[in-house]
């Protein structure tokens, strides 16, 4: 590729720019304009560079593999820092460092740390291009692997530089994989840097600093450094909300389409939530994809709408198959990067949960012989595809709509083997804030710890919430306080085990009988009934069809232990103390009347039995009925 003449006049990315290269003293600066003959070039040097493997090009057209360290597998939480001025404004839950102390440890670092590499220059816009709640970011970097995964993820353009002007404003991300190549020295596939592995943020300066690692929000930085940690404070201080959460629209038989959002710990479902199928009984629903990670709302004449910032899916590859998503399968058909996944004898992927039947023989994503005998997984557990929102054959027609889509429900969940309902809805607003801040979850790759052991994930933002998370809570309150058209809010876990350690729920494309729920709920269509945790759908008030489980299943499903609730509220407490005067004294009202609530309930309180309500049956006549005026018309 041809060097080209600087882009752009603004003084202020010059500068940077300068001051980064006489820092870092690459080779070579790169400026990229996001066109489809750079991405061919930049992966034709990916597959000379031996990080790049070409898949079979019928098989999986203009697709690639990627084997990353086995030390760079995933974001790295306790590697991640808030450098706000003061300590308190990181809060309890964040890592914080000083930012002056901060900037001279990246200093050393950076020094001459792109040497034998090419420094490229990444504009991109978060949001459709030129859009109002669209924010504009530079990326630098030296790993031509995120230049092509940001093109697919992020809307990468020249136009970028015309928007930005002489003075607009823009997020610097400056990333390195922190592995310089010395003369003399050779290259490796996957560079990295794991044991000086930094991703910093200056929320109150709005700047990205990254150093180590290559792999996903690590590296990435429009995505959870930019989209969330930095945009959560820019929305803080704006009055809106940059939140972990898909967008999804629902819509009914009779072509009503209602959005959610909901947010759920990475690698707990949003990707498979956003892009559900339905099941075949449910005839005429159809769920549209928006956005399958992060969300920008803003309160507009009372009501919330959201944006999906990102342009493509960084999705969780093990469990994705046709049977779970199809859309998910179809959206990496062609045109993806997929990262440590397994490879086949004819160039095509594999990983643990796409067949039933295991391949006889693959390359496991370590780049070693694998058979079904061997012991470890073919594919990583966090391995990953990066694809083009575009391709998913359920996107949304209005997914790029700079306006955005309005919100009528949230929808938070965990994944929780005992003692968390099914669904039940929050009796207002407050309530719903609290439900989501105590939203806990069993670990999954990117925390410290065993896989599986709960921690607390409030809002599914642990990791993301740029400032004190207690501020976040009471941002959360205020939010809802201007608002006229009111968002019902819903807690959901389709991770109930039985006491044998299998899923009761069985999830997936099911999941829509919980989603025809909580959209009648929106329409005031559904009933629902107060348990000590919430508002619950009785028996009667699922649609069942096409699915055989019993009442007994049900109540298995939605019960509530009195003192295993109690026990949780009691740790819901100590939760909240570390927040000390930031906390919401809303909560401590929502714990007493949680416990109150508990105490006036049975050992184990489980939904009655309401079969004389026959509303579903109802509705289905009503809308027989409607159908028919319909044709008659
Ligand atoms: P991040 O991209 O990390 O933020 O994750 P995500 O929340 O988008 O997770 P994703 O949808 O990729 O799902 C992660 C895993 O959960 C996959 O292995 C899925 O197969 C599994 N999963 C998703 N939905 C369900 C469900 O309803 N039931 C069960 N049992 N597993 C599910
Ligand atoms: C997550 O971990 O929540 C992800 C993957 O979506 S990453 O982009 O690596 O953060
Ligand atoms: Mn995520």
């Amino acid at each position: 590729m041809k060097q080209k003449t600087i882009p752009t006049k603004n003084k202020k990315v010059i500068n940077w720019i300068n001051q980064i290269a006489a820092l870092c003293e690459p080779d070579d600066i790169y400026w990229c304009d996001g066109s489809d003959k750079e991405y061919a070039c930049l992966c034709d040097l990916l597959v000379k560079k031996g990080t790049f493997i070409r898949l079979n090009a019928k098989k999986r057209p203009n697709s690639f593999l990627a084997r990353s360290n086995p030390k760079d597998v995933a974001r790295v939480e306790a590697r991640t820092f808030i450098c706000s001025e003061n300590k308190e404004d990181a809060g309890p839950t964040n890592n914080w460092a000083d930012p002056q102390k901060m900037k001279k440890t990246l200093g050393k670092l950076f020094k001459g740390c792109m040497h034998g590499r090419t420094m490229y220059i990444i504009p991109f816009s978060m949001g459709p291009l030129g859009s109002d709640i669209a924010q504009i970011g530079i990326e630098i970097t030296d790993s031509p692997y995120v230049v092509v995964n940001m093109r697919i993820m992020t809307r990468v353009s020249e136009k970028v530089w015309s928007i930005l002007g002489d003075k607009g404003f823009f997020i610097p991300c400056l990333h390195s994989v922190g592995h310089p190549i010395e003369k003399g020295e050779k290259d490796v596939t996957w560079p990295c840097n794991p044991d000086n592995t930094y991703i910093t943020h200056f929320p109150e300066t709005r700047e990205i600093i990254s150093f180590g690692s290559g792999y996903g929000g690590n590296a990435l930085l429009g995505k959870k450094c930019l989209a969330l940690r930095i945009a959560s404070k820019m929305a803080k201080d704006e009055g809106w909300l940059a939140e972990h959460m898909l967008i999804a629209g629902i819509e009914n038989p009779e072509g009503k389409k209602t959005y959610i959002a909901a947010a759920f710990p990475s690698a707990c479902g949003k990707t498979n939530l956003a892009m559900l199928i339905p099941p075949k009984s449910f005839k005429g629903w159809k769920v549209w994809t928006v956005g399958d990670d992060i969300a920008w709302i803003k309160p507009k004449e009372g009501k919330l709408y959201a944006i999906n910032p990102e342009a493509g899916f960084f999705g969780v590859a093990p469990g994705t198959s046709v049977k779970t998503n199809k859309n998910a399968m179809e959206t990496c058909r062609a045109n993806t990067i997929f990262t440590n996944v397994a490879l086949t004898d004819d160039g095509d992927v594999w990983w643990e949960g796409m067949t039933e039947e295991k391949p006889s023989h693959l390359i496991d994503w370590q780049g070693h012989d694998w058979t079904p005998q061997t012991k470890t997984p073919a594919a990583h557990p966090n391995s990953r595809f990066t694809a083009p929102a575009k391709q998913d054959p359920a996107i949304d027609s209005d997914w790029e709509n700079p306006e955005g889509v309005p919100i009528s429900a949230f929808i938070f969940g965990g994944r929780l083997a005992t003692n968390a309902p099914l669904v039940y809805q929050s009796f207002n607003w407050a309530h719903g804030v609290y439900l989501a801040a105590t939203l806990g979850s069993e670990k999954t790759a990117a925390a410290e710890g065993t896989m599986g052991e709960i921690r607390r994930d409030p809002f599914a933002m642990l990791p993301f919430c740029g400032y004190n998370m207690g501020d976040y809570f009471t941002h959360w309150l205020d939010i809802g306080r201007k608002l006229t058209c009111i968002p019902l809010m819903f807690r959901v876990n389709w991770f109930r085990k039985d006491s044998k350690g299998n899923f009761i729920w069985p999830g997936f494309g099911e999941n829509l009988r919980v989603l025809r729920w909580i959209v009648e709920r929106v329409e005031n269509k559904a009933s629902a009934i107060e348990s000590p945790l919430g508002l619950m759908p009785t028996y009667q008030s699922i649609d069942w069809r096409g699915l055989q489980f019993s009442k007994e299943q049900f109540i298995d499903l939605m019960s509530v232990d009195k003192v295993q609730g109690l026990n949780e509220a009691l740790a819901q407490l100590t939760y909240m103390k570390q927040f000390k005067k930031h906390l919401p004294p809303e909560f401590l009202n929502e714990v007493s009347l949680l416990s109150l609530r508990l105490v006036r309930s049975n050992e184990v309180w489980s939904v009655p039995d309401m079969s004389s309500l026959k509303e579903i049956t109802v509705q289905k006549k009503s809308l027989k009925k409607r159908t028919l005026k319909k044709g008659k018309k």
